[in-house]
C-alpha cells in the first residue's frame, strides 16, 4: 500500500544551503511540496523569490508554486548576508534566470489559505530562513495555530552560541519578534540549531561526491558548496563548513538520523546585546514548559548519503 505523502510548505531565503534543501525536498517522493514561500533574509526578497524559481528549474520541477512573502522583519530593519551568499544569494555556479512565473498571491496569504483549506494537522511547515512569513501568518490568522501539524525549523544555537552575533544565529536574529511568536504559539516545533548543523560539515570528500554525480544538479550543488563553505572555513579553520538547512528536510525523511531533547526555548527580543538569542533551558533549571524538540546530534555520514542520493535522482 502506498504510504501517503507528507504535505509541506517550504519557507525559505535562498541562500546556498536553502538551495540544497529545496532540491532534496523536490527530489523526495515522500513529500508533497504544496508551495515554496520566499522571505527576505540572506538576500532581499526580490532575489530570494527569484532564487527559489532558479532552484525549482535546476531540480526540473518548474510546476512548483513559488510565492513572495515578507520583504523585511516584523519590527526590525532587515539584515542580509551577502558576505556569505554573494550579491545574488546563489553566487558560485552559473545558473540561468528562471522562466517559471512567480505566483501572484502573497506568500503569507498562501500559508494561511493552505492551512485553512487543508484537513487539520496535515500540513508541515519547513522553515529555512527568518520566521517573518510564519509570524505574520500567525498574527493575521491565529485560527491556523491548531491546524499546523508541525514546524521544523533551522535556527538558534545553545552549545554553539551564535553565528551572526556571539549570542544569536542568523535566522532568529533577523526577526526575533517573529521567532518569539512561533516559539510561543504552542505549535509542535522541531529545531535544527547550530548545535547540530555544525556537525554536518561539507568536507572536500563530500563536495567531491556531489561533483562526481556528473549531473547538472550534482555539479551545481558542488559549486554552491564550494562557494558557501569558504566563509566558515576561514572563520572556524575547518575543512568545509556547516550545512544548515537540508537538515530540516532530512529530518522529515529520516528522523532516526537525529537526536535531541524536548526543552523550553525563549527568544530574546529586548536586549541589543543578546537580541535573537535562543535561551534554551536545556538543564531544566526553570519551571518553564518545554515547547520545542531541540536537536543536538546527527549521523553526519547518513545525512550526506541521503541528500547525495536524492540530488542524484534529479
Ligand atoms: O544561520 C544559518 C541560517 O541562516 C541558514 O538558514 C542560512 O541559509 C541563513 O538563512
Ligand atoms: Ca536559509
Amino acid at each position: 500500500m502506498e504510504t501517503s505523502k507528507r504535505a509541506i510548505i517550504i519557507d525559505t531565503d535562498p541562500g546556498h544551503d536553502d538551495a540544497v534543501a529545496i532540491q532534496v525536498a523536490l527530489a523526495s517522493p515522500e513529500l508533497d511540496v504544496l508551495g515554496i514561500t520566499a522571505v527576505a533574509g540572506n538576500v532581499p526578497l526580490g532575489l530570494t523569490e527569484k532564487n527559489c524559481r532558479i532552484i525549482c528549474e535546476l531540480a526540473k520541477r518548474p510546476e512548483t508554486r513559488v510565492f513572495a512573502g515578507a520583504a523585511g522583519p516584523m519590527k526590525r530593519r532587515l539584515v542580509t548576508a551577502e558576505n556569505i551568499h554573494g550579491k545574488s544569494g546563489l553566487d558560485g555556479p552559473e545558473l540561468p534566470d528562471p522562466m517559471m512565473k512567480l505566483q501572484a498571491q502573497n506568500g503569507v496569504d498562501f500559508i494561511i489559505e493552505v492551512l485553512k483549506s487543508s484537513p487539520e494537522k496535515t500540513v508541515t511547515i519547513c522553515a529555512l530562513g527568518p520566521l517573518t512569513n510564519i509570524g505574520l501568518a500567525l498574527q493575521k490568522a491565529p485560527e491556523i495555530v491548531p491546524r499546523v501539524k508541525e514546524i521544523i525549523l533551522m535556527g538558534g544555537g545553545f552549545f554553539e552560541g551564535g553565528n551572526v552575533t556571539p549570542a544569536a544565529e542568523f535566522n532568529i536574529f533577523v526577526d526575533p519578534d517573529a521567532a518569539a511568536l512561533v516559539f510561543g504559539s504552542g505549535i509542535p516545533l522541531v529545531v535544527m540549531p547550530l548545535d547540530v548543523t555544525h556537525k554536518a560539515q561539507t568536507t572536500a570528500a563530500r563536495v567531491k561526491a556531489f561533483r562526481n554525480l556528473d549531473t547538472q544538479a550534482g555539479i551545481a550543488t558542488a559549486e554552491l558548496l564550494d562557494f558557501f563553505e569558504r566563509f566558515d572555513e576561514e572563520k572556524y579553520g575547518t575543512d568545509g563548513g556547516p550545512l544548515h538547512d537540508p537538515n530540516v528536510i532530512a529530518y522529515l525523511l529520516k528522523p532516526d538520523l537525529y537526536s535531541g531533547r524536548f526543552v523550553n526555548v525563549e527568544i530574546e527580543t529586548e536586549s541589543e546585546l543578546t537580541m535573537g538569542m535562543t535561551v534554551v533551558d536545556y538543564w531544566k533549571v526553570t519551571r518553564r514548559s518545554p515547547n520545542a524538540f531541540w536537536v543536538t546530534d546527527l549521523d553526519a555520514d547518513g545525512f550526506f548519503e541521503l541528500i547525495l542520493h536524492r540530488i542524484g535522482t534529479l
